[in-house]
């Protein structure tokens, strides 16, 4: 018997998988097993013989079956140990590839800003960055001895020697897009025209290239109480704050007339710029009633006509809604302020979606 249970016992400890054990476990204390042979043998036995036999057989078995079952469960541990081994996942790991590119703040607010406008019936129109000097001053009233041709600090393009028309220009605003829409769309109309322009200029606050977008509704009844009523009504979607109060200051603009410049309601706490609250205010805008010329410039009657105009900077409002400090960064194409400021291109801002996230 201790032969029996040293043979069984040594297979028992070296098998490697669950199918050599059941094959000893047959060999052993199955019904034709060695320890099954062995009881039959206790019928030819003395009973005294029998009584020592009996309870020793019983007890081979019952060893051979727990040394069975512990090895069956450490064999079941090694193979679940080895496929949590193999099947092992990082869940720390980013569960897609980090997002190559941004959409540029820029992009971003025009998107932003069109969508507001969409939403109030303003279609978008565009014109050429380079310009003839009518339709970016002289259809704008802005004549050649205007002192505003020398304040806008224009970019002059170069002609041939020997011709002396007037040169293309670099557009100082979105303003002439006003002009080429009327040409060609008529009255009534409401349009934004957002682009770039361009400026002889260089600060903090000033870059020789930037970002402007254009306002215009034209129908026989518009006022300048529509134009508060919109422009409230923009810069409260655009901040997503309810209820931005704005002030009209009068100004003077050639293109319009009566002409404002317009401020929106702000404070600043702790050096902290919060729009929209207190009692301080940030010029954001020039605006205006179209001045009578202009109306007739873009080949509608003025008789019939009247309208609302503004333009604002894109680059500001997006420095003031998204808190970038500096405009040069703006046109620096430094790939670590791009991954910083810039913004998804699947966000499609929308109203009902949001416009920022
Ligand atoms: N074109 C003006 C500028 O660039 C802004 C403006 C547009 C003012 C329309 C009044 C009406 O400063």
């Amino acid at each position: 018997m201790d032969d029996l249970k040293g043979k069984y016992l040594g297979q028992i400890a070296d098998a490697a998988d669950e199918a050599s054990l059941e094959a000893i476990r047959l060999a052993a204390v199955g019904k034709k097993g060695e320890v099954a042979l062995k009881m039959r043998e206790l019928g030819k036995m003395t009973p005294e013989e029998r009584q020592v036999a009996g309870p020793q057989l019983n007890a081979l078995k019952d060893e051979i079956n727990s040394a069975l079952a512990a090895r069956k469960a450490s064999l079941a541990d090694a193979a679940l140990e080895e496929r949590l081994r193999t099947e092992w996942l990082d869940v720390t790991l980013p569960s897609r590839p980090a997002r190559q590119g941004t959409l540029h703040p820029i992009s971003q607010v025009t998107e932003e800003v069109t969508a507001i406008f969409a939403e109030m019936g303003f279609a978008v129109a565009e014109g050429p960055r380079i310009d003839t000097d009518w339709y970016n001053f002289d259809a704008l009233n802005i004549p050649s001895h205007h002192p505003a041709r020398a304040e806008m600090d224009t970019f002059y393009m170069h002609r041939k020697d020997g011709d002396n028309r007037p040169p293309h220009v670099l557009r100082t605003h979105t303003s002439p897009v006003q002009i080429r829409t009327m040409e060609e769309m008529g009255a009534p109309l409401r349009i934004i025209c957002p682009g770039g322009v361009y400026r002889a200029d260089y600060d903090q606050t000033h870059t020789p290239m930037f970002h402007q977008v254009e306002g215009l509704a034209l129908d026989r009844d518009i006022s300048m109480a529509n134009l508060k009523w919109v422009l409230e009504e923009f810069f409260s979607a655009y901040f997503e704050i309810d209820g931005i109060k704005t002030r009209f200051r009068a100004s003077h603009f050639p293109f319009t007339e009566p002409s404002a410049e317009v401020d929106i309601q702000c404070s600043w706490v702790d050096g902290q710029l919060r729009i929209g609250e207190g009692d301080g205010w940030m010029e954001v805008l020039g605006s205006g009633m179209v001045h009578p010329k202009v109306i007739a410039a873009g080949g509608i009657d003025p008789e019939v006509y009247q309208g609302f105009a503004f333009g604002m900077g894109i680059d500001r409002i997006a420095m003031l809604k998204y808190g970038i400090p500096d405009l040069r960064a703006f046109f620096d194409s430094d790939l670590r302020w791009l991954r910083h400021y810039g913004f998804s291109a699947l966000d499609t801002p929308t109203l009902h979606g949001g416009l920022s996230r």
